[in-house]
């Protein structure tokens, strides 16, 4: 099966190709940098509409997964124009294309499409962004939904990604910790954001099940566990054995982001634990499999 992901630079792209591999599929790994690792590395810009009807034609893929996306919230506040170019016009072109050439599309989106002012959301609640990046996020989503017929798409929503191994050139939060905790170093983190986080390879294997199966509609994909930062924070320097004296509490006020942040954007896994055989990995599963996979990388 031929399998073309954008994004596969990323985080979760590149882990996701990783996996895509060791199963078998073909995998082409596109990227603005086409910097993947894994797989047959293809440059696409995502908002280039040639050079992805290039790609498609090219390539022809059985299935895209669309993860190519401006991530950064407060670079998305500031320039609201490349924001929604990539995010919104990307998924336009990225639509249109697949549906050209008959492909299965999953469209990876996020738990900030969400006010937070709720929590623990289900996938029927309604999104309310509270800054500029969720409200690109949302809008793809509704391009995706009001272009495709529903057997030809899924949307799946993780929540604060992290992984064993730093992509894209930025180094992800609980990498960030444990290096700066094993420097000895004090951290400042909020007690007053909540989310689901989810390790990447969790997220890359229940997408992998999705394909498999072909499963469609939307999905929340990400941990089973509903965590504060700073909470997070202490599970991570616990599972690590590192120094939780080191962390500090902090509040979102003292921080001058750009862009707001939801407070409770935490999301129910009940619909994706109920269908898929690959579950959302609690929080302590989650740190563990982290733990092994960076000691594996180590020997
Ligand atoms: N990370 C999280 O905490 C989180 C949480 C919820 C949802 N998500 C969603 O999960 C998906 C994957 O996130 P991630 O953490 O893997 O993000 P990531 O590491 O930032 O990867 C995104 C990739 O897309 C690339 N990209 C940016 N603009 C592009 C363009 N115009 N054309 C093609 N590629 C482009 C980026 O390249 P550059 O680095 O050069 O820009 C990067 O390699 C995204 O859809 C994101 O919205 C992420």
């Amino acid at each position: 099966m031929k399998l073309l992901i954008t994004g596969a630079g990323g985080l979760y792209g590149s882990k996701l190709a990783q996996l895509a591999l060791e199963r078998g599929f073909e995998v082409y790994s596109s990227d603005i940098q086409a910097q993947s690792v894994y797989g047959k590395s293809v440059k696409l810009d995502v908002s280039v509409k040639a050079e992805v009807n290039d790609v498609f034609r090219t390539v022809k893929p059985d299935v895209v997964v669309h993860a190519a996306t401006l991530t950064d919230v407060d670079k998305c506040e500031l320039n609201k124009h490349l924001a929604w170019a990539v995010n919104v016009d990307g998924t336009k072109n990225i639509v249109e294309a697949s549906k050209n050439a008959e492909s299965f599309l999953i469209y990876i989106s996020t738990d900030y499409v969400f006010s937070g002012e709720k929590g623990y959301y289900v996938e029927s609640d309604s999104p309310e962004p509270v800054n500029y990046y969720g409200l690109t996020k949302l809008e793809a989503e509704t391009v995706v939904m009001q272009n495709l017929a529903e057997s030809d798409f899924l949307i799946a929503r993780p929540s604060v990604i992290y992984g064993s191994t730093p992509a894209a050139g930025k180094v992800n939060f609980a990498l960030w910790l444990i290096e700066t905790l094993r420097k000895g170093e004090r951290v400042k983190v909020v007690t007053d954001q909540w989310n689901t986080p989810t390790l990447n390879t969790n997220l890359a294997e229940m997408t992998l099940e999705v394909i498999e199966r072909r499963l469609t509609g939307l999905y929340h994909l990400c941990g089973a566990t509903r965590v504060s930062r700073y909470e997070f924070a202490k599970k991570i320097a616990e599972t690590f054995e590192l120094d939780k004296s080191l962390i500090d509490k902090a509040s979102s006020a003292q921080f001058a982001w750009p862009a707001k942040r939801p407070t409770d954007s935490s999301l129910d896994t009940s619909l994706a634990q109920r269908i898929l055989q690959y579950k959302p990995l609690t929080l302590d599963e989650a740190l563990e499999r982290l733990k092994a996979e960076l000691s594996q990388k180590k020997a």
